[in-house]
């Protein structure tokens, strides 16, 4: 994870940096840092544990010129999270400023290479090694930065996006790339360029951007083209790409966290994500990645579903409906399992990739696998531009807009959108669906964004309810069929931003072993919204009353027998079994919230985690 910015050029660096190091702030939050340097002056490191506004106070007074810079907000892999393992780090001489996110995996042996040479360091972390190494470079081969950066990332394993300033030569800056993202802005006339991890930090000043491929090295001069190598010192034409950025979307607007608004958002974003793909006038979905790859798609003899966290709980609805609109068989893969497990993939399968941020370093290792084997990919993500999306074969996109909490929420309900648009597509194509359903669903799906305003008026209902689970220790959450994804999902969200422990299952499988944790102190969230499973779900849930767990059941409006049981109850419109997981998620996602509130803790930006998980 971790997030880069760079800056060179007429202005002052400084707080081009620190706007960007907000907004890449969900990569990571451990500490932060920046480097700036001005001709005729040394070379000023300033960093601090904690946020950027932590950095923000601490160089309150002190010199902050200098029109090149490079920062870093970190989410700690080696090394705990404090001042001295804070980015950019300075190589032995102070000559070199380094910022990195990925991970250097030969770090070890380097470190005591270079140690044998007599070099000192001062961190715990693999960065220093880097940063260390290519001063060895500069001064064993009287090289430039450019060639020494490139030698030395000949000799690194692990992933990485790097920035590098040098005060000798103080009108450039060096960066690269493997298995992270790095984005390069070109300002008007080459008088001024950007670096980051994603677009959001250049898109205030420049819509050209250059987005890097893997092992590519660019050296940014001032007034000058920029220059792009690979690690073979061979020339690379820098693509230019014209990138534009709804910053409407970034701002939390009226509402205290971002999760909220996100959560909030969710009846426009499922409407964006259905615009222009679910023809209702004529009753139809038309999707351009169906129309593009019509053969890949509908005749796809088995699909692979692969994804991480909640993507992966889409993914698992997303089987549901591929296997039983399509009638294609389909696995569901963690990406990080997929990547080591020698799968037997090849030519004629497809593979899905769902992400969110398009930057998961397993995902993005995984599909590499799975392509490399001659497989399909179509990715379905948010992040436009992304490195998955640039690595899928096909694809689409689910427009909900950036999501900055880093609990996903709104993501998540656009995943499981395209996932029915695209079985719902391809059934049709492929005639596994019949007319009739294929009608019904799709007149369905255009109500879901009116359906879930409707939850969202259970608010202060759920807010209400939460109040008695702030001192919880465990949580379960049941469903079955298409909302046993959803307890899995509700489980997790309540994990990462209320550090409650929660675990989801199938309705079913708790008498085979967890049904021996419920006593009155263990609350049960039971989803019981699917019409088909009700009755069965009904009999799992006076299992736990019998056993004086405490109820919290979503059903479906109306319902008057599990009202009787439970001793908390969340009503949600009625809708198409296959469509529920789509209400029955909106009340976890509150609930969860709720409870993170009330618990006074950072609901955007819990501990330890951070929203785009580049590292294995
Ligand atoms: O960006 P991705 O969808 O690939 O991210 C996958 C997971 O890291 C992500 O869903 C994570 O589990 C979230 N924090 C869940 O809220």
């Amino acid at each position: 994870m971790c997030g880069i910015v760079g800056y060179l050029g007429k202005r002052e660096a400084f707080p081009i940096l620190i706007a960007g190091l907000k907004r890449l702030e969900y990569r990571g939050y451990d500490s932060a840092g920046v480097a700036l340097l001005s001709s005729g002056k040394d070379l000023r490191v300033y960093k601090e544990k904690g946020k950027v506004a932590n950095l923000e106070q601490l160089v309150a007074g002190r010199d902050l010129s200098g029109t090149i810079g490079i920062a870093h907000t970190r989410w700690a892999t080696h090394g705990e999270p404090s001042e001295v393992n804070a980015h950019p780090h300075l190589s032995q001489s102070g000559r070199l400023a380094l910022v990195h996110n990925g991970i250097i995996e030969n770090y070890s042996a380097l470190r005591e290479s270079l140690r044998e040479k007599g070099f000192t360091f001062r961190s715990s972390t693999d960065t220093e090694v880097l940063v260390q190494l290519i001063e060895y470079i500069q001064q064993k081969y009287s090289t430039d930065l450019p060639s020494a950066v490139r030698i030395s990332l000949n000799k690194i394993v692990g992933a990485y996006a790097i920035a590098v300033i040098d005060r000798e030569e103080p009108d450039m800056i060096v960066a690269a790339r493997k298995s992270s993202p790095l984005v390069v802005g070109i300002g008007e006339d080459n008088k001024e360029f950007f670096i980051a991890s994603d677009a959001s930090p250049i898109a205030d000043y420049t819509s050209q951007m250059v987005y890097l491929d893997d092992g590519e090295i660019v050296t940014i001069r001032r007034g000058k083209p920029i220059q792009v190598i690979n690690l073979n010192n061979e020339t690379i034409d820098p693509k230019i790409e014209q990138v534009e950025m709804d910053f409407g979307k970034m701002q939390k607007g009226d509402f205290p966290h971002f999760m909220l608004k996100e959560i909030f958002d969710q009846p426009d974003c499922i409407e964006d994500c259905m615009r222009g793909r679910l023809l209702t006038s004529k009753k139809r979905i038309v999707l351009s990645a169906l129309q593009l790859h019509h053969k890949e798609l509908v005749e796809a003899k088995r699909i692979t579903i692969i994804s991480c966290g909640t993507s992966w709980h889409a993914g698992l609805i997303g089987k549901q409906l591929l296997e039983s609109y399509c009638r294609i068989p389909v696995n569901v893969e963690y990406a990080s399992e997929f990547r080591y497990s020698n799968p037997v993939i090849g030519k004629g399968d497809v593979v899905i990739a769902i992400s969110q941020s398009g930057e998961t370093a397993d995902t993005l290792a995984a599909i590499q696998l799975a392509k490399e084997k001659g497989a399909y990919i179509f990715g379905i993500v948010n992040a436009v531009g992304s490195s998955i999306a640039r690595a899928a074969s096909m694809g689409t996109y689910i427009h909900v807009g950036p999501e900055i909490g880093v609990a996903s929420t709104k993501a998540f309900t656009g995943q499981v959108t395209v996932l029915t648009l695209l079985s719902l597509a391809i059934g049709r194509e492929r005639g596994t669906i019949d007319p009739e359903t294929y009608q019904q669903i799709v007149t369905e799906l255009a109500n879901i964004p009116d359906k879930i305003r409707k939850v969202l008026k259970s608010n202060e209902h759920i807010e209400e309810i939460s109040k008695m689970f702030t001192y919880a220790k465990n949580f379960i959450y049941l469903g079955r069929g298409y909302n046993y994804p959803v307890a899995l999902e509700g489980a997790l969200k309540l994990k990462e931003i209320s550090y409650i422990h929660a675990e989801g299952y199938p309705a079913a499988e708790m008498k085979h072993g967890p049904i021996a944790l419920i006593d009155a102190d263990m609350p049960v969230v039971c989803i019981a919204t699917d019409k088909t499973l009700y009755p069965k779900t009904v009999s799992n849930i006076q299992e736990i009353k019998a056993r004086h767990g405490h109820i919290i059941a979503i059903v479906p409006e109306g319902d008057v027998t599990i009202h009787k049981i439970a001793d908390d109850v969340i009503e949600v419109p009625e809708t198409l079994t296959c469509l529920t997981p789509l209400l029955s998620t909106i009340p976890l996602q509150l609930l969860a919230y709720h409870i993170a509130v009330r618990k006074d803790l950072n609901v955007d930006q819990p501990r330890n985690l951070a929203k785009s998980v580049t590292v294995e």
